[in-house]
């Protein structure tokens, strides 16, 4: 198999002076792409500004023969990002929303500074920067979106409700840019990665930390980032060598007659039908269409079970 080359392509990398920006950075420029390494410096809480972060990573592929710039910006200033893509190389292929801080607190201690302050890095940053490379994206058909989640996106995690909030959004954010951007060949997909970082150092043990190297999340960021790949609006789950997609699932449902009682009562009163997943439906067309937008509703609304009468808008036996 030939080398993914990403010769003449242009990336910016958020939040790229250390961890997992920072891997991706090399491996990025050892294929030849033209990086920018953003990076503002700042402290796991989003404190301060240092912008040797960035530099070092600069000075790193330069000495070993690559092409990068460093930034400085805050991503919520994603437009100056955007900037320096376009000054030093002319335009912007890739953009990998990566800059992240945490905040955490259970709810019941969040601050609304905290809860906003972790937004605006994660969702908002990620929004900046993705708007200002939008048309150049479309200007030249050619764009790839790389957003980062977490497994707390994904499935919530205690004392996070800040950062999940924003990682979900990230999601949505991707899967509708997916839609959007296909008639520009613009693909976006988003990642949910475990890797050792100052993030992860104080809270996952010494064994399991060992196993989660940076370097095992950076292959799929990068082929997801290569033009070969024809994946857009997916979820991945990447982590110690595990790869794996993520896809919604909706349970089989249960249809009512439209000129049935639509009571709370009833819904109760069926709700382990609503939650039965043997007839789950998977496909793609899930995250699409409702089963009241298919061509055979009517069927499927004639043929839909009737409550007897007695239940129809009684209290659930
Ligand atoms: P990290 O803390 O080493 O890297 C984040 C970088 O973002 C830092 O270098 C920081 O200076 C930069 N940054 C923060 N705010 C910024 C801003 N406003 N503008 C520009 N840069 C900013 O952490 P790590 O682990 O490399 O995280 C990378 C991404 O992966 C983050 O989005 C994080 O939430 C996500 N992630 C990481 C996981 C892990 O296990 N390490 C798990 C799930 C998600």
């Amino acid at each position: 198999m030939s080398q993914l080359s990403f010769k003449d392509k242009v990336v910016i990398i958020t939040g790229a002076g250390g961890g997992l920006g920072k891997y991706y950075s090399l491996e990025f420029a050892k294929r030849g792409a033209k990086v920018v390494v953003n990076d503002l410096g700042g402290s796991l809480s989003g404190q301060g500004g240092d912008a040797k972060a960035a530099d070092v990573v600069v000075n790193e592929i330069k000495a070993a023969g690559g092409i990068a710039v460093a930034d400085y910006n805050n991503v919520l200033d994603g437009a100056k990002i955007v900037e320096t893509a376009v000054k030093n190389f002319g335009t912007v292929h890739i953009v990998i929303n990566n800059a992240g801080i945490l905040r955490d607190a259970s709810f019941k201690k969040m601050t609304e500074k905290e809860f906003q302050l972790v937004l605006d890095v994660h969702l908002n940053g990620a929004y900046q920067v993705t708007k200002a490379a939008w048309p150049y994206f479309r200007k030249q058909q050619y764009g790839r979106i790389i957003n980062t989640s977490s497994p707390a996106g994904l499935y919530g995690n205690f004392g996070q409700a800040n950062y999940s909030a924003a990682k979900s959004g990230l999601i949505g954010f991707a899967e509708t840019l997916a839609k959007e951007g296909d008639k520009y060949n613009i693909k976006a997909n988003t990642i949910a990665p475990l890797a050792r970082s100052r993030m992860t150092e104080s809270i996952l043990p010494p064994p399991i930390l060992e196993k989660l190297g940076p370097e095992k999340v950076a292959p799929l960021v990068l082929y997801l980032s290569h033009e070969d790949n024809e994946l857009s609006g997916q979820i991945f789950e990447v982590a110690a060598g595990f790869f794996a997609q993520i896809r919604w699932e909706r349970s089989g449902g249960i249809l009512f007659k439209p000129d049935a009682s639509f009571t709370a009562e009833v819904v109760a009163k069926r709700f382990d039908e609503i939650l039965n997943f043997d007839d789950s439906k998977k496909p793609e067309l899930l995250k699409n269409q409702h089963p009241f937008m298919l061509n055979n509703y009517n069927e499927l609304v004639a043929n839909a079970r009737t409550l007897p009468p007695n239940n129809a808008a009684g209290a659930p036996t």
